[in-house]
């Protein structure tokens, strides 16, 4: 494997994460940076996108580099029964960085063993989108002025939620207290669970969102109940409308609480709380483009200025 690839964020140190964040800080200031000339990345996405790719695609391009891929694999030739293997191998001829999402868990740690160009993993099934944590993570750095002892409430599908599986490994170094709120189908996996104990990370579990917990929480992180992780459509229909944030329910809440969504969203958030100063998740996506533009920088081997630190993390 590439040792510049991003499959999980466990791949990377509490001190690499904290070094990506001064220089997504970097270039929020900085977004047009021509850091990549010459250098062509492919985007492969095997599942559906809106703000990972045309993100990630974005940040390319602003830094100067060339984009190849695919946004929808029924027409790249794995629809005639290429292998993942194959692809990769293929690709990998022509660029300098794969950026790939895949349906099946592993796929992107598959495809670092067939390849020696660096592998970005834009989502793998409901295993882990490590970007989308980076995003997360400079969101709640920039709102919060830290990452460290935070409330950090986790509502909706964490049972196949890649976004919140990276969230918590990344948490695991900055003293969060969970509460996990989702119905008895969709609760926080016993793996991260472990992870918590291990890491003497408190957490609690429930089964509503009551005021109780909104009031005592620094970030309030909805999730997209997922219908694409059922293979039986009516467990999804039982539960894909349990949990709707309202903005009368911020009414209590402290000052400080900002409202994250990895979008897209369905009906978790009310339209309502788009106009609350508390809903952060369109300004969250918007620092995708710089986290993405420090992952790419980082998996190049590219040294990035930085000038502003989170110094209280
Ligand atoms: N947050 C996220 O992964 O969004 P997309 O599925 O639109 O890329």
């Amino acid at each position: 494997m590439n040792k510049r690839s991003l499959v999980s964020i466990d791949d990377i140190s509490r001190e690499e994460i904290l070094d990506l964040l001064k220089r997504a800080s970097y270039f929020e200031a900085h977004p047009n940076h021509k850091l990549l000339d010459g250098k062509v990345v492919a985007t492969l996405f095997f599942e559906p996108s809106t703000r990972t790719r045309l993100s990630f695609e974005t940040a390319v391009n602003r830094l100067g580099g060339r984009v190849i891929g695919f946004s929808d694999a029924s027409t790249s030739s794995s629809s005639k029964g290429e292998t993942l293997k194959d692809t990769i191998k293929m690709v990998s001829n022509y660029v300098d960085l794969i950026i790939m999402r895949h349906y099946l868990e592993g796929a992107a740690r598959y495809a670092t063993e067939v390849t020696d160009v660096p592998i970005i993993n834009a989502g793998d099934g409901a295993n882990q989108h490590p970007s989308q944590t980076l995003l997360d993570l400079y969101a709640i750095y920039k709102t919060q002025g830290t990452l460290s002892d935070l409330n950090i409430t986790m509502v909706g599908d964490l049972k196949y939620g890649r976004t919140v599986h990276s969230l918590l490994m990344a948490m695991k170094y900055f003293r969060p207290t969970f509460h996990f709120v989702a119905c008895d189908e969709l609760r926080m996996p016993k793996i991260y669970k472990e992870i918590c104990d291990r890491c003497g990370i408190t957490y609690y579990e429930h089964k509503e969102l009551t005021p109780e917990v909104i009031n005592a929480t620094d970030i309030l992180y909805m999730t997209r109940v997922q219908r694409e992780r059922f293979s039986d459509i009516l467990e999804y229909e039982k539960v894909k409308n349990l949990y709707t944030l309202r903005r009368s329910m911020l009414a209590g809440s402290k000052p400080n609480l900002r409202v994250l969504h990895p979008l897209p969203r369905v009906n978790e958030i009310a339209q309502d709380v788009d106009e609350s100063s508390k809903a952060y998740y369109f300004e969250q996506a918007k620092g995708g483009l710089y986290a993405r533009q420090a992952i790419i920088c980082r998996a190049l081997g590219i040294e990035v200025p930085t000038f502003s630190t989170p110094s209280k993390s």
